[in-house]
């Protein structure tokens, strides 16, 4: 769902407030790419051309940090905008943008891309796109490509802990942080009432909404309420299963899915 207005809006209140915002990939996560670049380099000097999958700076920095040739690419450019006061590399001679749309990559001939990286990118393409969407990856990475990418998933089984009351306890008790607390609850808590499983949507207006019954029902206190609503959001997100999503990525090529656990963000890193 490309939602220019859903994340204009996000991209201005970030502007405004000066604050970085809570999508922006974490350490952990740039961690992982590096080390699938390092793979991807290995002892060649070559530069790779990288494909990010939006506006996203730190993947944008990561990349120019390590010699490639980077084309930054979304549809949005309040994007663009909102990024610019978190990109720390001053020389980006080897970038550049493109406001475009990933189903139709025509900027991109066949095979040129080396590597391709993206933060939650795939989670904004609607399930019924999907199919182009990969046709048109396949179609400008060649075999031998790495793609990297951070994708929001449902773990395969049901998490005990990450049920509404089980989480809210492990935050109140200091067991889980507040980035961990509203991931949870954002991502998982709120399947039932969010979560359509023919179009694959998480539905945040529908996720916020539980929140806001359940603050209602005093069983969330209004500091909670507070920190979690000051996230709203009116995103769709398309999400699978891990066991769903590798598969989904297998018809692009060889599909590993990093971070053990039930994390609810992890990276498939696929050989093309
Ligand atoms: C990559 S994601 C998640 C944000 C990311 N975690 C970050 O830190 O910037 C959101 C971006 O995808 C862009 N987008 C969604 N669908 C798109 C499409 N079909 N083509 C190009 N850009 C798209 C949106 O404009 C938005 O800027």
């Amino acid at each position: 769902m490309k939602q220019l207005d859903d994340w204009t809006r996000y991209a201005a209140k970030f502007l405004a407030s000066g604050q970085r915002p809570h999508f922006a990939p974490a350490r952990e996560i740039l961690d992982i790419h590096q080390q699938q670049i390092d793979h991807a380099k290995g002892d060649k000097c070559a530069q790779l051309k990288t494909l990010i999958l939006g506006a996203t700076p730190e993947l944008a920095d990561l990349a120019l940090a390590n010699n490639c040739r980077v084309l930054r690419v979304d549809c949005n450019p309040v994007m663009f905008e909102a990024a610019k006061s978190r990109q720390k590399i001053a020389d980006r001679s080897n970038e550049t943008i493109v406001i475009g749309e990933w189903l139709n990559l025509h900027m991109i001939g066949d095979g040129e891309i080396d590597l391709v990286l993206g933060d939650a990118s795939l989670n904004n393409i609607p399930h019924a796109l999907m199919p182009q969407f990969l046709n048109e990856i396949a179609r400008i990475t060649r075999p031998g490509s790495l793609i990297s990418i951070k994708q929001i998933l449902f773990p395969d089984e049901k998490v005990a802990s990450y049920e509404f009351h089980n989480a809210v306890n492990a935050y109140r008790t200091g067991k889980i942080s507040d980035n961990e607390f509203y991931r949870i609850l954002r991502f998982y808590s709120f399947i039932a009432e969010g979560y359509d499983p023919i179009t694959h949507v998480l539905d945040a207006e529908k996720v916020f909404a539980a929140i806001q019954k359940r603050h209602a029902m005093n069983q969330l206190t209004d500091a909670e309420f507070e920190f979690l609503y000051s996230r709203h959001n009116t995103i769709q997100h398309t999400i699978y299963t891990q066991t769903a999503q590798r598969q989904l990525l297998e018809r692009l090529g060889d599909c590993r899915i990093v971070q053990q656990g039930n994390e609810l963000f992890k990276v498939c890193v696929i050989r093309r």
